[in-house]
């Protein structure tokens, strides 16, 4: 169903591919639907579309010269004010997606792009060969774990005359990314996010330790996907070498014990928490003060470590509670009896192949009802909002 994008302030960058005068579909489909749209050319683009064509259908200026004062001023309220509420770049060429993903800023688009606050999304366009280059594919996941959004190409017959994924996506999936962002914006103001992420790792002696293959990406990608969501978000994190989003308060832990006291002890003020952790199950009975000295065979006692998760769920009141699960087999019965005996209202069980330490993962959403929710391979970054646009239709208070 088409949603409206009634006061959402959108900027058009339009970059020099063949696909420029399918933005001016884009344009049009966007004001129609009741955004205010500036539109930003790249000197490349304009030998493809005139601005004239962008300025009659935006009845805007249309922004090109990187020099001219009147138009700085006037994206400077858009844009810096943080008054944008999306940059959407289509078609994208690999020259742009290039100057983002490194810094430059020689144009307007990229010097908007640089300073602007709000939600970036690009549609790529290029030849095959291009799109495919380890560069482009690089530079494209740079700015994926920075969390701006790709509409990916399409398959298709491209300006060359050869086949291949390139072409720029369809109208419909561009403006559904774009609805998709635009409509989760905020959708998640005042409530308090406490996520939980990476391992924990139990010490045996001074050096040594158990621990999992998490990298904590998941639940970094959750936190900052619940911040642009606008919610007070807490970080709970075991060791991972991942920078703290801006925005986020962070909480460093190492074993399990120091998770869950950091977890309950901030359990009053969560309304919604996450646990992406991979909380160790055991930890040595003892911990050596001496570094264990080599022997022919050694058995190491372990005991159990609490169950951080469980214990939420017996103290839950209001609170939406959400776990995951790794498993290598029987996924999905196995991710339902976490659900039902740590009382959650969400789990989210991890395809244990993908998830682990890389930047994609493939996750099935169980909810208390028996639904299952089975999603494609995403980067985390869109996991996560599609596990929280299931969370924020759990807060929606029932009519
Ligand atoms: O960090 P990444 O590299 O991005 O990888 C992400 C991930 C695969 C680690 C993550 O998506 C994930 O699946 N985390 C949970 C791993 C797991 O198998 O959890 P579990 O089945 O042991 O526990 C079930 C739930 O209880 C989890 O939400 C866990 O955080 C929680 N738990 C577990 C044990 C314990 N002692 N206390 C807990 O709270």
């Amino acid at each position: 169903m088409e949603r409206s994008l009634e006061g959402k302030e959108i900027i058009l960058g339009v970059t020099g591919s063949i696909a420029a005068y399918k933005a001016v579909e884009i344009l049009r489909e966007l004001t129609r639907r009741g955004a205010a749209v500036t539109v930003v050319m790249t000197e490349s683009a304009q030998r493809f579309v005139t601005p004239l064509t962008f300025e009659t259908l935006s009845r805007r200026p249309v922004l090109t010269d990187l020099f001219t004062l009147e138009y700085d001023k006037q994206i400077g309220h858009v844009a810096s004010a943080g008054r944008a509420d999306l940059l959407l770049v289509a078609p994208a060429t690999a020259n742009t997606i290039a100057k983002c993903a490194h810094g430059l800023a020689d144009d307007f688009l990229s010097n908007i792009y640089l300073s602007s606050t709000c939600p970036v999304l690009l549609a790529p366009a290029m030849d095959l060969e291009m799109y495919a280059h380890p560069a482009v594919q690089e530079n494209l996941s740079r700015l994926k774990g920075r969390g701006v959004s790709v509409v990916e190409p399409e398959y298709g017959e491209l300006a060359s005359g050869l086949i291949g994924r390139g072409r720029l996506a369809e109208l419909s999936a561009i403006l559904q990314a774009v609805e998709d962002i635009l409509h989760r914006q905020g959708d998640l103001s005042g409530e308090t996010v406490l996520v939980t992420a990476g391992p924990t790792q139990e010490p045996l002696d001074p050096v040594r330790y158990l621990s999992n293959r998490s990298s904590g990406r998941m639940g970094f990608a959750i936190a900052e996907a619940a911040r642009d969501r606008g919610a007070h978000v807490m970080l709970v994190s075991g060791p991972t070498f991942l920078p703290t989003p801006p925005g986020v308060t962070r909480m460093d832990v190492t074993t399990a014990e120091e998770m869950y006291h950091a977890v309950l002890d901030r359990l009053d003020d969560t309304t919604i928490l996450i646990m992406a952790a991979a909380v160790a199950d055991y930890r040595p009975s003892t911990q050596a003060r001496q570094k264990i000295k080599k022997r022919e065979a050694m058995t190491v006692e372990l005991v159990r470590n609490p169950d951080i998760l469980a214990e939420a769920g017996r103290r839950k009141g209001s609170r939406t509670l959400v776990g995951f699960a790794a498993e290598t087999e029987e996924l999905i019965q196995n991710a339902r009896e976490k659900l039902e005996k740590k009382n959650l209202d969400l789990i989210v069980a991890n395809d244990i192949r993908v998830g682990f330490g890389g930047e994609t993962n493939r996750v099935t959403i169980l909810d208390r009802e028996g639904g299952v929710e089975e999603l494609p391979e995403l980067t985390k970054r869109e996991a996560a909002h599609r596990i929280l646009d299931r969370v924020v239709a759990l807060r929606k208070p029932t009519p």
